[in-house]
């Protein structure tokens, strides 16, 4: 099965889930698409599709965002997966996965998940920095990143 994995990322922890979860899924490998880097990626001519982003500021990154909206019509007919990295978790985490993919390609959807994150601190510039002190009152590199939920997602893409 043709399985393409788009995301963007900003500090590399979507990036490593993209990467983990296409050593996972079973067949044909999965072509891994960065949409910063690709700006024009069609998914016509896939079956299946797995759509990643990371939560900044309650935001999915723009590329995403644009990309379901301009392949949506296509999108409902591919076996589709959506997931995002975030540091939230719970009811909060929810609404951010709501607010950051259109409703139809959700319930289209085979596989919704939030799969946690990281704070990198190596990788923040200094106003991002200043933004998690405050908000999460984190100062150092930390990760709860759950490969449970990751290996979830390739067990429900290779599900027929
Ligand atoms: C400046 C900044 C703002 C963030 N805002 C949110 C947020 O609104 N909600 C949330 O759940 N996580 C937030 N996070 C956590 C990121 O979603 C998390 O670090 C994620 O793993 C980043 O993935 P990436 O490295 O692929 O971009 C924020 C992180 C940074 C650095």
């Amino acid at each position: 099965m043709k399985t393409a994995i788009v995301y963007a990322s900003n500090h590399g922890a979507t990036e490593s889930v993209v990467n983990q979860l296409a050593g996972l899924l079973a067949g044909e490998p999965a072509e891994v698409i960065n949409l910063r880097k690709n700006k024009n990626f069609n998914p016509k001519g896939y079956e299946r599709v797995i759509i990643g982003g990371s939560i900044h500021v309650g935001q999915i990154q723009k590329p995403v965002k644009q990309f379901c909206i301009r392949y949506g019509n296509q999108l409902i007919n591919t076996k589709l997966g959506l997931f995002i990295c975030c540091m939230y978790t719970e009811e909060q985490a929810s609404r951010q996965f709501e607010l950051n993919f259109p409703e139809i390609l959700r319930e289209h959807s085979s596989s919704n998940k939030i799969v946690g994150g990281t704070f990198n601190f190596e990788k923040m510039n200094w106003f991002e920095k200043v933004i998690v002190k405050k908000v999460a009152g984190v100062n150092q590199t930390i990760s709860n990143i759950d490969d449970s939920k990751i290996r979830e997602i390739a067990e429900e893409m290779d599900r027929n």
